[in-house]
């Protein structure tokens, strides 16, 4: 039996709703003025159907080059080639939906990468490459296990693209506080402990993949976490941008975009993840929290009890 703290959205297209299926979009509707949806299709035709100019920031995470089930989507690990192939036929309709300041983000493990780096610098500017650590999947007798991803930021012009720094700041508990003359230097003291906010690099260790007991943990099996999209969408983009996410699985960006005020549009080919993804997006208005993601700070791993103290403290105090 399935534990009470377990709150994965695995539910199947027969226990769907009718009402939740009909918020879906089909191909056969008009996309051309289309946002703040899903869209259930093969994103290799509807992106054809899309109106030009109206990306602000793609987040694309495509299927990596390996053997890959996605209900009903049997992904083949392909020669380098032809991966670039693939890869350069995504890049080809994307282009046309892009504002001319626009920010593309591709997500892809260190072996796909390898195909998808000169992709990528043809197409676009490469800003930066983010390593993603993660724990994920069993080790192996014969090599190192994998505990990264990577991420590529890429713009569409070279100078010209949105980047909030300051919204992206990393708050880490202090172990060693430093004062000048009594006084913290660069950090807070608070009844909770010392921390200081730090500027984001490139380097990502403070992100869990989805696990059962988090709210946004769904059946999918390559599912995004909300704290890494929303770092992501915070930094490159504003309220109100347009983000499009072309291989949209269970909804996560989406989601994240809607809980941060942005508009969004995405497709994925399995009408299942379309299901729980638009699940997952009518529980915002109810719930816009972002777990690892609180008062406008993204907090280390393992600090949800303090999140959890504060906020309680705040309540209190705000009553
Ligand atoms: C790596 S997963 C994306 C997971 C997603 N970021 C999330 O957090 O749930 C890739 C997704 O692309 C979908 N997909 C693959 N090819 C597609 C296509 N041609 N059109 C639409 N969706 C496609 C797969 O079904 C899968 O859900």
């Amino acid at each position: 039996m399935r534990s009470k703290r377990n709150k994965t959205i695995d539910f199947t297209l027969e226990e769907a709703s009718p009402e939740l299926l009909s918020q879906i979009i089909h191909p056969t509707d008009n996309l051309q003025t289309i946002s703040n949806k899903i869209i259930n299709g093969d994103s290799f035709k509807v992106m054809t159907q899309l109106a030009p100019h109206q990306v602000d920031l793609a987040l694309i995470d495509p299927p990596y080059n390996l053997n890959k089930q996605y209900d009903g989507l049997n992904f083949k690990k392909m020669s380098t080639s032809q991966y670039q192939t693939y890869t350069q036929k995504w890049i080809d309709l994307l282009k046309p939906l892009l504002k001319e300041n626009a920010s593309i983000y591709v997500f892809s493990d260190w072996a796909t990468s390898m195909a998808l780096a000169p992709i990528l610098e043809k197409n676009f500017t490469i800003q930066n490459r983010i390593t993603w650590q993660r724990e994920k999947g069993r080790g192996s007798q014969k090599n190192w296990k994998n505990g990264m991803e990577d991420i590529w930021f890429l713009t569409a012009n070279p100078s010209d693209y949105t980047f909030n720094v300051d919204q992206v700041k990393q708050r880490r508990q202090v172990v060693a506080p430093y004062r000048q003359d009594g006084v913290a230097k660069d950090w807070q003291a608070t009844k909770n402990g010392n921390f200081r906010d730090t500027m984001p690099s490139n380097f990502w260790d403070d992100i869990s993949i989805p696990y059962w007991s988090m709210p946004e943990n769904t059946g999918h099996p390559t599912q995004k976490p909300e704290k890494l999209l929303a770092k992501i969408i915070l930094a490159s983009s504003n309220p109100n941008d347009f983000i499009f996410d072309p291989f949209a699985g269970s909804g996560s960006s989406l989601v994240t975009a809607a809980k941060l005020n942005r508009r969004y549009l995405g497709i994925e080919q399995s009408l299942l993840y379309c299901a729980w993804g638009q699940y997952r997006l009518n529980q915002v208005k109810d719930d816009p929290s972002i777990q690892g993601y609180t008062d406008g700070v993204f907090w280390e791993r393992n600090t949800l009890a303090v999140q959890r103290k504060i906020k309680r403290q705040q309540r209190a105090s705000d009553e």
